[in-house]
């Protein structure tokens, strides 16, 4: 069955550059004015003036409140009085709990069983008596089925994550106040703009006013390496749905791109990039431990970009927005794994030990370096065979430390073979 909820493209006029002011008036006093903080460690490594706009310190820990009250606030009485539905994996949420709470409109939000715990506890506090949570399915694509169901059983509106011209106008308000804040410090617009996309709301929205106000900057949109759907979306002149993707980046791992947000990018100069997992999982931990930042993947998207995926030159002006700090303390035993194995430090061998005493003693004196770690060890001991099997998992120092480890084990009386990524034992380990 399709449900015939309106499409917004329909109802609200195309968005331009003074809906995104609309916007940043409306949020005047509602969205908190997140500080613009030089990066001191993007600046040494790049030699341009990297800055932050840390929108991990907004009142709701993500931009996402923006689009979510500029569209609420938008409703008329008799649109408010049959209040809100939304579907989202979390930030989104947050955003319209705290859109409903201030502008007290009740909502429903639908959030699938993934939800990390940290982010549904936020949602009920955020929203009070106003919002009700309801956790279904195991899929964004489910919740988003559900709400769109209660909309048209209830004749509530739905808030869309992403694709309307009010959710993405409000999340261009940050373009806005990148550009007043750096103007406070007697600067131009910046060179470069750095964002990180999802289903394409604050790229699209960023994009809207921009090259309307300041064709000049150069606007990049960031996506994980394992759902890059504004690419795809892109490549093939409409959105489609990629039948793969990582969810690691919760905030940013999305299926399939709006049509609203695809059509304002693929109408705009924009440049695309994709940064690996192992990448974002770098430089979270780079921000957590250098920077005192709690980025969630999504939020180090942008800055982990510099690394390797968008040039800058010396001397340029950047800006790169740290979208969100929703990160759940549980995931950094994931994020470290994740890194290791990005840098090349984490290694996963099964090795044959022949069954005889000492066989492991040897293993550690013959192969393992001083400074290697095993980190996994996991044997099985067989009465009827001369070997015994064990996965084992090795930290070394440095990538470079790889080729003298393989060589020993290459010399060593058991037989070892790498798991390599593509495997599918390998999906088990990480
Ligand atoms: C922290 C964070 N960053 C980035 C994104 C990407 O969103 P968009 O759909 O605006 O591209 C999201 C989406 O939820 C998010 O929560």
């Amino acid at each position: 069955m399709t449900l015939e909820v309106p499409h917004p493209a329909a109802t609200t006029p195309p968005p331009d550059a003074a809906a995104v002011e609309a916007a940043a008036r409306r949020l005047a006093g509602v969205a908190t004015r997140t500080p613009l903080q030089p990066s001191a460690r993007w600046s040494a490594a790049t030699g341009a003036r990297v800055r932050l706009k840390r929108e991990d310190l907004q009142v709701v820990r993500s931009y996402k409140l923006r689009g979510a009250y500029n569209l609420i606030a938008q409703l008329s009485a008799g649109e408010r009085a049959r209040g809100v539905v939304t579907a989202s994996a979390g930030n989104h949420a947050q955003g319209v709990a705290h859109a409903c709470a201030t502008l007290r409109v009740r909502g429903r939000v639908y959030v699938p069983r993934t939800t990390p715990r940290q982010k549904r506890d936020r949602i009920r506090a955020l929203g009070g008596e106003f919002v009700e949570t309801v956790v279904l399915g195991d899929t964004y694509d489910d919740a988003a089925a559900a709400a769109a169901r209660d909309a048209v059983e209830t004749g509530a509106t739905v808030v869309p994550a992403f694709d309307d011209p009010r959710t993405l106008t409000g999340q261009g308000t940050v373009a806005v106040e990148v550009v007043e804040q750096l103007a406070e410090l007697g600067e131009a617009p910046p060179d470069v703009l750095v964002v990180p996309v999802g289903g394409g709301g604050l790229l699209a929205g960023v994009l809207t006013w921009v090259r309307e106000r300041h064709p000049g900057v150069r606007v990049v949109g960031v996506e994980p390496a394992g759902a890059p759907s504004m690419a795809a979306a892109l490549a093939a002149g409409r959105p489609v749905r990629l039948e793969e993707v990582d969810s690691f980046v919760d905030g940013a791992s999305v299926r399939r791109v709006g049509d609203v947000t695809h059509a304002v990018v693929a109408g705009a100069p924009v440049e695309l990039v994709t940064v690996p997992e192992g990448a974002i999982c770098v430089e979270m931990l780079a921000m957590y431990q250098t920077d005192g930042i709690i980025a969630e993947p999504a939020g180090a998207l942008a800055t982990a970009a510099l690394a390797e995926a968008v040039r800058v030159e010396p001397g340029q002006s950047v800006v790169c927005v740290v979208s969100g700090g929703n990160n759940d303390l549980s995931r950094y035993a994931e994020v470290v794994e994740r890194a290791l194995v990005h840098e090349g430090r984490k290694h996963y061998f099964l090795v044959e030990f022949p069954q005889e005493p000492g066989a492991l003693r040897r293993f550690l004196d013959e192969v393992l370096g001083p400074d290697d770690d095993i980190t996994l060890f996991e044997y099985v001991k067989r009465s009827n065979r001369e070997t015994g099997p064990a996965l084992v998992g090795i930290e070394i120092p440095a990538r470079d430390d790889l080729p003298a480890l393989l060589e020993r084990m290459a010399a060593a009386p058991p037989s070892f073979e790498r798991i390599s990524a593509a495997e599918p034992l390998y999906r088990y380990l990480l």
